[in-house]
C-alpha cells in the first residue's frame, strides 16, 4: 500500500513516517524540509493549497493521512484566512483529488478543539462541538467535508488531545506547555502558570497517536469520528512540578495571570479508540524523563 503523510516535516507527521517506512511504501509532503534526515528524502516540499501540486502527488497512492495544518490558535486569530486556507481549503483539495482519482482510504487528523469549552469529562465524541477560535472551526471544517465525501472515499476522524513528543515545538498550543516548563527548568528557574494550576489536559505521547493512525487506518468506520488521548487529566501545577522534580530545581512555580479563554478541564472518552483495539502507553512522568533527556542533549 502506497501511503502519503500530509504535514510529514511536523512533530506527529514526522513520526507517524518513521513508523510508516518500514512497513509500507510511504512519502510525505510538507511546505518545509522534513528537519529529521533520515526522512528528508521522502518529503516533497509543496502547499496543499495549490490543487495542481495535490493532483500530481495523490497519483499512484492509496491512502492519505492528513496531518499538515496551520496549528496555531493565535495565528489564526490574527490571520483567519491564512488559517482557512491551510485548513480547510487543503482539506477539500486533497478530498476532490481523492474523489476524482480513486484514492479510497483518507485519515483526517482534526482535533479536541473541535469541542470548545467542555461542557462535562471525559469528553467524547458526541460532546457538543463549539470551537473557540477560528483554528477549532477550520478543523472542525474539514471534519465536514470528510463526511461529505465520505460517499467516494473511505473517510476516518481523529481528534487527537494534548500530544507531545521529543520533538514539540514550544509555540504548538497543545505540547507548548511541556516545552515551555522543560526549557525554564534548564536555565534553572521555576516554570511559569497562568492562573491557579489547577486547570487539567490529556497529554498523550505522539507514539499512541501513530499507534492508533495504524489502527485507524485498518479499522476505522467510515465517516466516523475517534477521540485520541490517554482518559487521563493531569492539572498544569502536577506537570510542573513533576517538570521541577526531574530536573532537580527547587522552590515553587510562579504564578501569572490567568489567560483569557483557557480551557479549566480537558481529558478525552477513549472508549471509541478502545473499542478498535487502540491501547495507550504514555507514561507522563516516564515519557517526560525520557522527553527531558532528549531536550537536555540538544
Ligand atoms: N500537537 C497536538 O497536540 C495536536 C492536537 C490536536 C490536533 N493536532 C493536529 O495534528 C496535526 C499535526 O500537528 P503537529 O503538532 O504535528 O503540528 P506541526 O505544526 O508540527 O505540523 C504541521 C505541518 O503541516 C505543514 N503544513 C501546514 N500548511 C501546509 C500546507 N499548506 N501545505 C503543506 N504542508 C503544510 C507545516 O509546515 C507543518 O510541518 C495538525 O493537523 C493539528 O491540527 C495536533
Amino acid at each position: 500500500m502506497k501511503i502519503l503523510i500530509t504535514g510529514a516535516s511536523g512533530q506527529i507527521g514526522s513520526y507517524v513516517l518513521e513508523r510508516f517506512v518500514d512497513k509500507h511504501e510511504a512519502i510525505g509532503v510538507d511546505l518545509k524540509p522534513c528537519p529529521i534526515r533520515d526522512l528528508r528524502d521522502l518529503v516533497f516540499q509543496g502547499d496543499l493549497r495549490d490543487y495542481k501540486f495535490v493532483r500530481e502527488i495523490i497519483k499512484d497512492v492509496d491512502a492519505i493521512i492528513h496531518l499538515a495544518a496551520q496549528v496555531s490558535v493565535e495565528n489564526s486569530w490574527n490571520n483567519p484566512i491564512d488559517d482557512v486556507e491551510n485548513n480547510i481549503i487543503a482539506t477539500i483539495n486533497l478530498l476532490k483529488a481523492c474523489s476524482d482519482h480513486g484514492v479510497d482510504r483518507f485519515v483526517y487528523i482534526s482535533s479536541a478543539a473541535v469541542y470548545g469549552n467542555p461542557r462535562y469529562v471525559p469528553i467524547d465524541e458526541e460532546h457538543p462541538k463549539n470551537p473557540v477560535s477560528p483554528y477549532g472551526v477550520s478543523k472542525l471544517s474539514g471534519e465536514y467535508y470528510c463526511r461529505i465525501f465520505s460517499d467516494s472515499v473511505h473517510t476516518v476522524i481523529i481528534r487527537p488531545f494534548n500530544v507531545f513528543s521529543a520533538r514539540m515545538d514550544p509555540n504548538n498550543p497543545y505540547s507548548g506547555v511541556i516545552a515551555k516548563f522543560i526549557s525554564r527548568v534548564k536555565q534553572k528557574l521555576p516554570p511559569v502558570i497562568y492562573g491557579d494550576g489547577k486547570q487539567t489536559r490529556d497529554f498523550v505521547n505522539a507514539r499512541d497517536v501513530v499507534d492508533f493512525v495504524e489502527i485507524t487506518l485498518k479499522k476505522g468506520e467510515k465517516g466516523k469520528a475517534y477521540n485520541v488521548g490517554t482518559g487521563k487529566e493531569t492539572s498544569i501545577l502536577n506537570l510542573a512540578k513533576a517538570i521541577m522534580d526531574i530536573a532537580g530545581v527547587k522552590g515553587k512555580p510562579v504564578f501569572d495571570k490567568p489567560r483569557k479563554g483557557d480551557i479549566k478541564r480537558s481529558c478525552a472518552d477513549i472508549f471509541k479508540a478502545k473499542k478498535l483495539g487502540f491501547k495507550p502507553k504514555t507514561d507522563l512522568r516516564r515519557d517526560l524523563e525520557e522527553i527531558f533527556e532528549e531536550y537536555a542533549s540538544d
